[in-house]
């Protein structure tokens, strides 16, 4: 037997999450080419509001009474796939299931003597990755440069503000509520936070970065985003890795105000996605690896217990309710 969540219709501001139901029933045997995958983690991102809204993006939008899109780790039970054998670790989009069958080639092997099998789903998987490639590919932080961090103690952000100290550079982190303040100063040992939830994100600006911005790694769009544009210095970077604070709404996304700072101060603007940085993974894969081996690098993980949590866990991301990278634990 085998669980899984489809999504019901699209995501809209009407519906908000309540999009998702649970379905049960028996994997079908397999064809070539197919395996049968055993899912012990499986991702939540803040993504999944965007792969469920009808609108261009990245990547086509689930359908309705599809299996909702989730990247998962687990092993392989059965297999007609050559490169897969059972006993295989692997992760890529499983979906949001406690058992897929799902074709071979879309998988990765993992190798679960060298780290968790829930690190290749955080700081060893997309969110590492993402958070190393924004950083140092687009942000490129050093010694002497003030570094700006948005939803900095969450997964992706907590990953681009250590390697941008590590890097030497000077970071400021903005989280919601004094615990998560209290981890980017005590643990990931930042040089300053702001508490947008309990105080003014411009005033705390003036406040930690008196001498400007050079480097912005934004996560939540909005108005962190105009408070941090209107103080960057000339020839900044803003990495635009998400904009969190506009997914209640795709259709109805408010861009920056001040934008126009980007003229005065000659500065640059950049989005990505790990599409373009798929052919570097063994890169990222090395460099979080070893900084987290040597403790260089935390990775923070916030996990639920059982898929039949998805919902629920769901809406965490958006409230601030997780502590790190959202993962349900399946077994
Ligand atoms: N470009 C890419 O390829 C890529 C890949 C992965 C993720 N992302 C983006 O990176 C961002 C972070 O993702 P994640 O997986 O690391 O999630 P996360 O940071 O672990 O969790 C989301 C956090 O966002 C903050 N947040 C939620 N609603 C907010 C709002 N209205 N205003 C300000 N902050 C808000 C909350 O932290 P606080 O409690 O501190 O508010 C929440 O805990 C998202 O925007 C995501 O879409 C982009």
């Amino acid at each position: 037997m085998t669980s899984q969540y489809r999504m019901t219709k699209f995501r809209t501001a009407e519906t908000g999450n309540d999009i998702f139901e649970l379905t049960h029933d028996e994997p079908r045997p397999l064809k070539d080419g197919e395996v049968l995958v055993r899912l012990d983690w499986i991702s939540i991102d803040p993504a999944m509001s965007g792969w469920t809204t009808n609108k261009r993006s990245y990547m086509p939008p689930v359908q309705p009474g599809q299996i909702m899109r989730a990247f998962g780790v687990g092993e392989i039970l059965e297999s007609r796939f050559e490169g897969l054998k059972i006993g295989d670790w692997v992760t890529g989009f499983t979906g949001m299931q406690t058992k897929g069958v799902l074709k071979g080639k879309h998988l990765r092997k993992v190798d679960v003597s060298i780290a968790k099998p829930q690190h290749y789903l955080s700081g060893l998987g997309m969110t590492g990755y993402t958070g190393y490639f924004g950083m140092m590919d687009i942000g490129k932080p050093s010694a002497g440069k003030t570094v700006v961090v948005s939803a900095a103690s969450g997964a992706v952000g907590s990953i681009a503000s250590q390697f941008a100290r590590n890097a030497g550079a000077r970071v400021i982190g903005i989280a919601g509520g004094p615990v998560k303040c209290k981890f980017l100063t005590e643990q990931l040992k930042l040089d300053g936070v702001i508490d947008y939830k309990n105080e003014d994100i411009g005033k705390g600006l003036d406040r930690e970065c008196p001498d400007g911005i050079d480097i912005y790694f934004d996560n939540v769009g909005g108005e962190a985003l105009d408070a941090v544009l209107a103080r960057i210095n000339y020839k900044a970077t803003i990495v635009v890795c998400g904009a969190i604070s506009q997914y209640a709404d795709w259709h109805k996304q408010t861009g920056p105000k001040n934008y126009m700072q980007l003229i005065a101060q000659s500065a640059k603007m950049q989005g990505f996605t790990m599409k373009d940085y798929m052919h570097r993974v063994p890169e990222a894969f090395i460099a979080l690896l070893t900084a987290q081996k040597k403790g260089e690098l935390i990775f923070r993980e916030h996990i639920v217990d059982g898929i039949e949590k998805f919902p629920e866990s769901f809406e965490m991301l958006f409230s601030g309710g997780n502590q790190g990278k959202l993962l349900i634990k399946v077994r």
